[in-house]
């Protein structure tokens, strides 16, 4: 049987095994998906034995996804413009090819829940390897999204990352608290790992509202710090990124065995709000 798996630390949470099941089944494909954790520093020798194994497919997370990129042979266009790699397949038992689905899988979920429009003024918290991914396709799509992140220098070289790219600014945080009274966003989307360690971003309060969106890819078993947080401060459309996991993961498939899985079904199985 051909086997994936999903590398990652931490790696206890991911319901990636799940949903592939899921998948597996409703397409009729046979496929073993296993996690596997991985130490930090170790991320290339995991993989490499992984390929060695047999291993023919795999997800790449939290907080490896800039390692993948550079390990990798070749890239599609998704992952080259991203500068970060979320999905690989083995070509021919040798070559890694990279792929980014994470984008296109957060932009099909916002859609769906109907939190974003082409004119959404988002504030992306975080700049590592999750925001890095997500930040081009929400771009393409027309929004306008500020960064804010707790080392503002990464921020910033995001930024110059893309280029200086229309549509695409940093602020430090302490800005973003004297003027958060004159800008209003329509989505927040928490791209930290806070979430995963329990923690919460420090933001002004005054940025929530019953009508903003705050959306974070990280989901837990309970709802997640910040939108927890989000909630206390007034917030009413709240979503976890259990939707952006599922659609994620089923262009991952589709890069795998070429087959389209349906995710309505199973979002719904899995959403818990909203
Ligand atoms: P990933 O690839 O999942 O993005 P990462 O590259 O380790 O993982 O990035 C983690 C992100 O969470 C960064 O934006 C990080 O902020 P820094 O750039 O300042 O490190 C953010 N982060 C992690 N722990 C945090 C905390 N306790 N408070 C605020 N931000 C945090």
């Amino acid at each position: 049987m051909k086997t994936f798996a999903v590398f990652g630390n931490p790696i206890k949470q991911s319901k990636s095994p799940i949903i592939h099941k899921l998948f597996a089944k409703q397409t009729g494909i046979l496929q073993n998906y296993i996690k596997i954790y991985v130490e930090k520093n170790n991320f290339n020798k995991k993989i490499f034995n992984f390929i060695q194994n047999g291993g023919i497919g795999a997800n790449i997370t939290i907080p490896f996804k800039h390692e993948a990129y550079k390990l990798c042979n070749i890239l599609t266009k998704r992952a080259q413009q991203a500068g970060v790699v979320n999905t690989i397949k083995v070509i021919n038992s040798k070559k890694i090819l990279g792929d980014n689905t994470d984008g296109i899988g957060l932009l099909k979920d916002l859609r769906n829940l109907k939190f974003i429009n082409p004119t959404s003024n988002i504030l992306l918290i975080g700049a590592g390897g999750a925001a890095q991914g997500i930040i081009l396709p929400l771009i393409k799509f027309g929004c306008n999204i500020t960064i804010i992140n707790r080392t503002y220098e990464r921020g910033k070289n995001l930024i110059k990352y893309f280029n200086n790219i229309k549509n695409l600014n940093c602020l430090k945080l302490e800005d973003l608290f004297k003027k958060y009274d004159k800008i209003k966003y329509n989505l927040i989307i928490n791209a930290t790992s806070t979430s995963l360690m329990g923690n919460i971003f420090n933001i002004p309060v005054s940025i929530i509202n019953p009508d903003v969106f705050c959306y974070d890819l990280y989901y837990n078993f309970n709802i997640t710090p910040f939108l927890k947080w989000c909630t206390l401060h007034g917030a009413r459309k709240i979503s976890d990124g259990i939707g952006m996991l599922i659609e994620q993961a089923a262009y991952s498939f589709y890069l795998w065995h070429g087959i389209m899985p349906n995710t309505k079904k199973i979002i719904k199985k899995y959403k818990k709000y909203n």
